[in-house]
């Protein structure tokens, strides 16, 4: 092989020299590459065709050459490699000419080198050089790219790691151009929120039961399809309880659920307590597990019934527990009744709960808003105390405090039962009320809260509602076109507001400033 090679070399330089002499400038000119070296870019495995072409025919001899190594001189392949091969190019002038007999290179117009199934180490410089007595030559670059791949991952299949570990995941490629490297996680986002991080490497600094789940690595150059790989993260962990309604509202004689949602890995024991008693499996009691969702259903609830209830789940690493409150009392009255009134002086306040039995008694506070009121100081609203507000706010004829209105239940309002039914009453039972307010001041904004009592006691009064009288009766609102223009401009409404604006405004500033100080002082 070595000395074919060289034999051929020897031949092509002899070659040259006999004939470049002979034939020099056959028309006065010197041959020039018509082909600039240029800069390849190859994926791996697929074939390209360098080409080298020379603007006049002659006797010179084109040679490729990879750094020292001689490819091919003329028509003739030097390298032993299969993957190589020369094909001749016409040239521009007379692209015929190749197919007239003879010697292909005194025909001229240059050789392509074309190199099948590109390696990674194929990169480099291949030369095409014109065999004159100044050699002149053409350099190509060429580039392989090859896809991204990873060769390294830190974990394989899945890891498993305790609350509060840190994680470190990593993923290592290489190809060419470098490839980038995303993680992504499967039917998520990343713990960070994001939909994929880049990065070799990714960092979870305290693993808890969100961090679990599939992870994948990905590297992609813009070559071939990207790498993937995948990592399940396991994290264990103590349960954690959530229940589903933390009062739940029953009656005597029904049947009643209580539903404790656990997040646990491994897997949590869930037992269930009322008060600091464990309950069995009785006639009374049953317990369901379905996924993560644990239920107790007590069936015919008996006044004994009522009360604190308990789950506790627990697996090697903690225990947690959820707490409910089965109970009779009605639920927390809900308000139908529109926030803006129809009339000046009173208002028809409307609400309803739900109750197991009849509502024997409700209880209506309410009272004129604070003038310090805002919307962005919700603070007190659900606290439960009807205090008397702080000074300051009282101005004559106003009535800040609570007025409390205890008025008699209706019993029943459902057309299946009739009034005289005794309870328990079967099923959950919508109950509606309705109360007139009277000697409110017109255009003034009003909270209400609202309690009711059925046989099982007083139920949790309501969040404040807040209403508002009309400035003017409904009529007037109506028809504006029949009353005066001057009069229909509201001036009797506005003139009480702006009368009252100063000390509004005044107050305003000294509620913010000492809301500012509690606040800084908290
Ligand atoms: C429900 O319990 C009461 C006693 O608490 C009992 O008299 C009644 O028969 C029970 N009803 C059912 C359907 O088991
Ligand atoms: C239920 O628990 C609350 C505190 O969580 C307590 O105030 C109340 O007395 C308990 N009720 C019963 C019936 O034990
Ligand atoms: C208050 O509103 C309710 C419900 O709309 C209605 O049934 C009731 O008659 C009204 N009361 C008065 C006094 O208008
Ligand atoms: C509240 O007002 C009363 C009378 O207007 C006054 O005597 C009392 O000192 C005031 N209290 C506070 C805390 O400002």
């Amino acid at each position: 092989m070595e000395s074919r090679l060289q034999w051929i070399v020897v031949a092509f330089l002899l070659f040259q020299d006999t004939h470049a002499n002979e034939y020099e400038f056959p028309q006065g000119k010197p041959p020039a590459f018509v082909t600039p070296g240029q800069h390849y870019r190859i994926p791996a495995g697929a074939s390209v065709i360098l080409p080298c072409r020379i603007t006049q025919p002659g006797s010179y001899v084109l040679a490729w050459k990879r750094n020292i190594a001689v490819l091919t001189a003329g028509p003739i392949k030097v390298s032993p490699d299969p993957r190589i091969r020369v094909l001749p190019s016409p040239t521009i002038e007379s692209p015929s000419t190749s197919n007239i007999g003879g010697v292909p290179e005194l025909s001229g117009g240059g050789y392509s080198l074309e190199l099948r199934d590109v390696r990674p180490q194929d990169a480099g410089d291949y030369i095409c050089q014109l065999g004159t007595i100044e050699p002149k030559e053409i350099v190509h670059t060429l580039e392989v790219l090859v896809p991204a791949r990873i060769h390294f991952v830190s974990h394989t299949g899945i890891l498993e790691v305790t609350q509060g570990q840190m994680i470190k995941l990593e993923c290592r490629a290489s190809g060419n151009p470098v490839p980038s490297v995303a993680w992504t996680r499967k039917n998520n986002v990343m713990p960070s929120g994001e939909r994929s991080v880049q990065g070799l490497s990714l960092v979870i600094q305290h693993a808890d039961r969100h961090s679990a789940g599939q992870y994948q690595c990905s590297a992609d150059n813009g070559v071939g399809e990207p790498d993937t790989k995948h990592i399940t993260i396991n994290v264990l962990y103590p349960p954690e309880v959530e229940v589903e309604g933390a009062t739940v509202h029953t009656g005597i004689g029904l049947e009643a659920q209580l539903v404790c949602i656990v997040y646990s890995e491994p897997a949590a024991q869930v037992l269930w307590f009322k008060d600091s008693t464990q309950l069995g499996i009785t006639e009374q009691h049953a317990t369901r597990a379905k996924g993560n969702r644990y239920t107790l259903t007590i069936r015919n609830v008996s006044q004994a019934d009522m009360g604190n209830y308990s789950c506790v789940a627990s697996n090697q690493h903690g225990k947690s527990r959820g707490k409910m409150v089965l109970t009779g009392t009605a639920t927390t009255p809900v308000f139908t009744s529109p926030v803006l009134g129809s009339e000046r002086d009173k208002y028809n306040l409307t609400w309803s709960v739900n109750s197991h039995s009849s509502i024997v008694e409700y209880r209506i506070y309410y009272r004129q808003q604070p003038r310090h009121h805002s919307s962005h100081h919700h603070h007190s609203d659900d606290s439960g105390d009807f205090r008397v507000p702080k000074n300051g706010t009282r101005t004559a004829n106003m009535k800040l405090e609570w007025v409390s209105l205890n008025i008699m239940g209706p019993g029943v309002v459902n057309s299946i039962y009739p009034h005289s039914m005794p309870p328990p009453y079967p099923g959950v039972t919508k109950q509606e009320m309705s109360q007139t307010l009277f000697n409110l001041i017109p255009a003034t904004t009003y909270e209400v809260r609202v309690q009711a009592k059925n046989d099982q006691g007083w139920n949790k009064a309501s969040p404040i509602f807040r209403f508002t009288t009309r400035a003017n009766d409904m009529e007037n609102l109506i028809e504006p076109s029949a009353q005066p223009a001057v009069y229909g401009s509201t001036n009797h409404g506005h003139g009480l507001s702006s009368h009252q604006n100063r000390p509004l405004i005044a107050y305003g500033l000294y509620y913010f400033i000492c809301n500012s100080i509690f606040l800084f002082v908290q």
